[in-house]
Order: C-alpha cells, then structure tokens, then sequence
C-alpha cells in the first residue's frame, strides 16, 4: 500500500514505524504535520491508501478523514483520550499502560479502535518510557491495524472513553517540603522530555530534568545538599533526588551546573571510583567486572556527549584497560548508546565553533583509544538507539552487538551538512562497501538493528527481551573462547597492518580538516542546523528525502 504519514516531527516512533512499514513492502512517504493547506497537498499528490499519524500535536482536518481513513498512534490504553496521556499515567502512578491505534474524526482520539496493545509500566522517566514500550507497542498495533486496514473485512468498534485535559504546569508543581520523594520522582518522570517541571533553584525560575533516585543523602527539605559532576542533589521530606539537567529562565536544556553555574558553588559529592554504586544514586560512568569481562556503561542523558564527558569516558576507558579481564564491553546508557557531540554545551559556549572542534577531537580521543585497545577484545553493546557520530564510536569497538527494536542513524548531514569525524571514513567503506557507504550518508534515512547486519555494518542483533543477559554470556563466551589468544593476536595484527597502509592519524587529519570547514568556514550551515535543533524550533517544512510525494519524478505506480 502506499502509506502517507502525517506526523509532527520524523521521531524515533516516527522512524521506526517507517522502517517496519516499509520492510512490509509498503511505500511511505512523510509530511511534517505544519498546516492543514500543506497536508492537503501531501494528500493530493501521494494519493494514500491509508494515512497513518505515529505523532501529532493538532488534529488532523475534517478534509482529509472524511475522505481517507487515518490511523492516530495514541500513547493511552482503549478509552483513554486527550492530551499528555503518558504524562497522566506516570504521575498517577498507573502499573498498566498502553497504546491505542484509532481512526481519526472530529473528536480527538474519539474515533473506533483499530488495534491496541499494553504493557507494564515502568518507574522510568517519560522520555524513556515513549522510547521503549509505547515504540514497542506502537510497532505490534499499528502493524495489526494495518493488516487488519488491507483485509478490508474488519470493522473497527467504538468504546466509551474519558478525556483528560493537557496537563499544566500547576499539576506537575512539587512542594521540597511535604511532597516524598516517591512523588517527587514520579512528578519529574512524568514531564521529562518536555515540558519539564517549573520550579525555582537559587531564587531563579527554571525547568528540572532528568531526575535520579538518591539512597542514603539526607537534608533540609527543599535544600539543596551538594553536587556530583555536573548534576545536582535536592532533599526530598524522606530523602533526596537527582537532577541531572535544568533548562534556566530564557535558555535552553543544559547540564544543571552549565545552566546555573552558581551550583558550582556546592559542595561536591563524590564516589569513590567507577565501581558501580550498589545503592542508588547519580552516577554516569560506571563499572563492573564478572567472569574475565568488564562492563563499562555511561549514561549521558540522550545519548550527547560533551568534551568532558568524552574526557572522563575515555580515563575510564583506559582504567578499564588495566584491569585483569580479556574482554571490555561498552554498555552506554539504558535509552541512548551514544548522539554523539553535545549540541546543547556546545550551542551554550562562548565560541560555539571552538567547543565543536574541542568536542569533536575529544569524541575522536575516545574512538581512538577503542581502536588501539591491545589487551583486550571490544564489544560496543547497544540497549538504546544511536545516531550520528554515536553510531561510528560504537563500530570503533570490535564487535558490535545490537539490541532488536533500536533504532541508529549513521550520519551527520541531518546537521547542516556536518561532514563527521569518529573514524568514520575507517570503519564504514570497509564493512559496507564504499558506494553502500556514500549511500547511507547521503540518504540520511534511519535503520533498524536487524538492516545494520544485513548490511554488515553491526555484527549481531539480539532479541530485546534479556538483551543484557545475553550479551554478558556471549562475552563471557569470548573471554573464555580457547582461540581468545589467537584472535587477539589476529586482531592486533590487522590494526598493525591498517596502520601501515594508512594510519589512523591520517584518517582523523582528512576527516578534521572538512569538519573545520563546517565549524569555521563560511557556510554557517551547522551553526543554524544547530540552534534550530537546540531550540526545538517547529519544522517549517518537510525535507525532501521524506516527503517522496514531492519529488519532482515522483509518479503513483502503476
Ligand atoms: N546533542 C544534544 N542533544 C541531543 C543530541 C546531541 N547530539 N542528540 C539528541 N539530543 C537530544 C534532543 O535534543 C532531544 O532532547 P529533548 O527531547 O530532551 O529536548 C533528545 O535528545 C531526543 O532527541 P530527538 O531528536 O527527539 O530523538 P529522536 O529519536 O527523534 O532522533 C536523532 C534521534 C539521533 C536522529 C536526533 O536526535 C539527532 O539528529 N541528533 C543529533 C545527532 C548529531 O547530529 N550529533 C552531532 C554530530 S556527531
């Protein structure tokens, strides 16, 4: 079938709904959800069988649903309507949640139900939960309601429903000195993403983001106990909370000590080592051993990695190094593996250019240091999506394994052209040919983990479900493989022999000479890529490698 999509933005449900799709042999095309005139058009030119919505913010306009069936992706169980529906779940502490596809009509979310799928829901932050269940559940109910759209025998049935209103900023309010900390968490889950929660730090408004349990800190409720890194500890009446990021009055999402440099001031709260806290608490990188294999995982929030993120993640790196283990598994975080260079500190410098170019050396620092790893095999294990230079930082490992469900998108030029670094030119040409290579980064189109092996990119995809267990035995397998030595061996060999036909340094000399084009240069491309994607601009039209309904060849099939 071909298959319009009308959708806010191309998001990571967005792309992974196109890719499934697509793998059915439907033909999408995509039309960024602007105006209805613009949706019109799409409508009239792609000529759709059905139009599916993964992500919208309006309503879709009675000129088009009364004509065509719409499929509305709706982040609720059957019968839930309205606005901020994930948002209500999470604060209300719901244990079951869901996601309904229904046909669109002049009452949102009012129309039959086409298909619906539901799932537990997790202690986890908003952002997290949309990226993993809804996704999940998004991908098993529209396939069906799709299925259930071709066999053109089935009649979707209306249910009673209760509409909730959009949740406002006096709902999600926290009171520091009678709220717990169980409700406090479950406040700051439920808004996480956006819009955050409106509070006030150093007598100054601001948003709070990304928030972590504390187990053992204590303090006057409301006070703010000290800092870790770059995040902040708030007592809670029982306890106390994280927080990670802070978007101040007038500025955007930022590290919360960036954002308000003042909380530098506290004091510092810090761990031992990289050992893994067995108690929770804030910690980015951290570290476990078991069975001659060591776990390193780093949970940045999104996935972005700043100079002194990369910095501290590659002297961890190297510690690792000196551990008596024969395999290093790098896990990243639980939702992102890696975005790479963070475009949020790196938009917030004094000279936006200089911090690309002090991010991108340090991303590359740490890419290097994987590469040259004697000691031990590499595995880069994917739990969460990964996009950008996060994909080739990955592929620096010597194996990679990827989690079903993740979505990557291996290149830069989303980005106002970035040409890209991370060894990029080293480590695709070789694994997917150098016309599959030039391929990907010009398509810019996104891929599942199952068409990274395909196409030889990644090394395997494992099932979501005990994707963790199972990459800790499969390395556990390679540390104990009686040939570990010999493919130690082998793999310093090829390193050595790369390196003479062309070494590493000038890969990243070549590749740092384009990006300095794109920093310094005098196409400001990527500086206005950067600040639209910074500030969350709205999308003022559709590119053209979604939007295949406006190609100029573009022609209904016959
Ligand atoms: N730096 C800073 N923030 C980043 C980031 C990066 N490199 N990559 C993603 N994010 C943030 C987004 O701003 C967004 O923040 P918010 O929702 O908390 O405000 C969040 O991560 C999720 O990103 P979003 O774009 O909504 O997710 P997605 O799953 O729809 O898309 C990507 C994933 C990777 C395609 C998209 O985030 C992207 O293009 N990122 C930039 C990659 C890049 O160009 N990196 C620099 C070159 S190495």
């Amino acid at each position: 079938m071909r298959i319009l999509f009308i959708t806010h933005s191309f998001n990571s449900l967005a792309q992974r709904l196109y890719c499934e799709l697509s793998a059915l042999g439907h033909e999408i095309s995509i039309e960024f959800d602007i105006a209805d005139e613009v949706n019109e058009e799409a409508v009239a030119l792609f000529k759709p069988d059905l139009i599916v919505a993964p992500f919208l913010k309006r309503a879709i306009p009675e000129s088009i649903w009364a004509k065509h069936v719409c499929l509305v992706v709706h982040p609720g169980i059957v019968g839930d309507r309205g606005p901020s529906a994930l948002d209500w779940a999470i604060q209300l502490g719901e244990t079951m949640w869901g996601v309904t596809v229904l046909q669109a009509e002049a009452e949102m979310d009012a129309g039959p139900v086409w298909a619906s799928a539901v799932f537990p829901l997790r202690q986890a932050m908003k952002s997290s939960i949309y990226r993993n269940e809804v996704t999940e559940a998004a991908v098993q109910a529209v396939r069906l309601a799709v299925e259930r759209f071709a066999s053109g025998n089935f009649v979707p049935q209306r249910v009673a429903g209760q509409t909730h209103a959009l949740m406002k900023q006096a709902d999600r309010a926290i009171n520091w000195q009678t709220d717990s900390t169980a409700s406090i968490l479950a406040r700051l889950h439920a808004a996480d993403g956006f819009p955050g929660v409106a509070d006030r730090l150093f007598g100054q408004p601001c948003h709070l983001f990304d928030a972590w349990p504390e187990a053992s800190l204590k303090g006057e409720p409301g006070s703010l106990i000290g800092r870790r890194g770059t995040a902040i500890c708030r007592a809670t009446r029982d306890g106390a909370v994280w927080i990670g990021h802070v978007k101040a009055a007038g500025g955007i999402k930022l590290p919360a000590t960036l954002a308000l440099p003042m909380a530098l001031e506290l004091p510092e709260l810090p761990l031992a080592d990289y050992w893994k806290s067995s108690a929770a608490t804030w910690q980015e990188i951290s570290y476990e051993e078991a069975g001659g294999v060591g776990f390193l995982s780093f949970e940045f929030y999104n996935g972005a990695m700043s100079t002194a993120q990369c910095q501290r993640l590659t002297e961890a790196f190297k510690w690792a190094e000196t551990r008596p283990t024969k395999v290093i598994v790098l896990r990243g975080g639980s939702d992102f593996w890696s975005n790479g260079v963070h475009l949020n500190t790196i938009e917030a410098a004094e000279s936006p250019a200089d911090e690309s170019w002090a991010n991108i050396n340090a991303i590359d620092d740490l890419a290097e240091a994987i590469l040259c790893c004697k000691r031990q095999c590499t595995v880069a294990s994917l739990a969460g999506n990964a996009g950008a230079g996060g994909c080739f930082l990955a592929r620096a490992a010597d194996y990679v394994w990827v989690r079903d469900g993740v979505m990557l998108n291996p290149h830069y030029k989303n980005m106002g052209n970035l040409y890209g670094s991370e060894f990029w030119t080293y480590l695709l040409p070789p694994r997917v040919g150098d016309d599959g290579a030039k391929a990907i980064m010009r398509h810019r189109l996104p891929m599942t983990a199952k068409e990274s092996v395909k196409l030889g990119f990644y090394d395997a995809c494992l099932p979501g479900p005990g994707f963790a267990v199972d990459v800790a035995r499969r390395a556990a397998e390679l540390a104990a493989a009686p040939d570990f030595a010999a493919q130690l061996a082998a793999k310093q060999a090829k390193r050595a022999a790369d390196e003479a036909t062309k070494p590493l340094a000038a890969y990243r000399a070549e590749e740092l000479q384009e990006m300095k084009r794109n920093f310094y240069g005098f196409d400001p491309s990527y500086h206005v890529a950067r600040y639209h994607f910074v500030s969350r601009s709205l999308n003022s039209w559709t590119p053209r490698h979604l939007a295949r309904h406006r190609d100029l060849d573009w022609k209904i099939p016959q």
